[in-house]
């Protein structure tokens, strides 16, 4: 059995059993050995998945114009910032540098860096890529530093983060009884068990179930009930510039982006939902 397991094993031993949330928590992140916390190469063509800045340099141009287009929106700042989150080693950010570095566009003068990228060895390989640039690439300056003007950034972040899986239940207050992982008392195996949904949980979508038809029995809702996407929150600085968020799910990719009327999200970023610990990287920009 991997250390990973026996670790989380242990602590379903303690607790009887965890939300999906933590168990997905500690299957990513946890240091050192979650799928987002190892050496290993989890995106790209030598890893176990593509995702669309890996797959072609497309994106990151688009993105570039969208970055141009809102650097010029906005008069033209002396320092632009790209603020990504789950950046990885930087692909996205790369081809956007390369674009304008080709474009020679005056944008790239202005630009400077801050990441929040939960794997310490990308994060690495992010900073090195950026020091071969020309001139060392735009600064890359602390998450919680202020100005600030720029773009923020989340490629295929959200649906890497811990959520909860609710599922119907009449017979339980609210009409839903939240899913969680256990050991089989006779296989051994790790399963699924049912409990009371975690109160934060079970207290956002109290609201939101009250505007819903009632789940059927054991239906399982697609919506992530734990945290609202909104605009980062930037403090006393207000905050000017674009905001994209792109989420993969079963059907494919969705883009969102939010132009400078922040804090008014429109309704297709709106109806996002993001567990805490998204929320808490969203919190690290302020
Ligand atoms: C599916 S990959 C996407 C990488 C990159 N954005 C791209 O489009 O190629 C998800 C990234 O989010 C990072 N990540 C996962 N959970 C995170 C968290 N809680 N905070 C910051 N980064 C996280 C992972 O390490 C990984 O680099």
């Amino acid at each position: 059995m991997e250390e990973l397991e026996r670790l989380i094993r242990e602590e379903i031993q303690r607790e009887g059993s965890v939300s999906f949330a933590r168990f997905m928590e500690r299957a990513t992140l946890e240091p050192g050995l979650g799928y987002y916390a190892t050496p290993q190469r989890r995106a790209g063509r030598s890893g176990d998945f593509m995702t669309a800045p890996e797959l072609h340099p497309i994106l990151g141009a688009a993105i570039a114009q969208l970055a141009t287009a809102t650097w010029e929106r906005l008069g033209r700042p002396a320092t632009f910032r790209w603020r990504e989150f789950g950046a990885g080693e930087g692909t996205l950010l790369l081809t956007v540098l390369d674009y304008l570095a080709r474009e020679r566009h005056p944008l790239l003068a202005a630009l400077e860096v801050s990441v929040t990228e939960a794997n310490p060895h990308r994060l690495a390989d992010l900073a090195a890529a950026l020091k071969q640039l020309p001139a060392g690439g735009p600064p890359l300056v602390a998450a919680g530093s202020p100005p600030i003007a720029g773009i923020v950034v989340a490629n295929e972040f959200a649906d890497a983060l811990p959520f909860h899986i609710v599922v119907g239940r009449a017979a339980s207050p609210g009409g839903f009884a939240e899913r969680r992982v256990t050991v089989d008392p006779v296989t051994n195996a790790l399963t699924w068990a049912e409990g009371a949904p975690d109160p934060r949980v079970a207290d956002r979508l109290a609201p939101l179930m009250a505007g819903w038809p009632p789940l059927t029995e054991g239906q399982l809702p697609r919506s992530r009930p734990q945290r609202r996407i909104g605009p980062p929150r930037w403090g006393r600085n207000s905050p000017r510039g674009s905001f994209l968020c792109s989420i993969t799910d079963a059907r494919g990719l969705t883009y969102g982006t939010l132009p400078a009327e922040w804090p008014a999200p429109p309704s297709h970023i709106r109806g996002i939902e993001l567990p805490p610990t998204c929320s808490a990287s969203l919190a690290a920009a302020t």
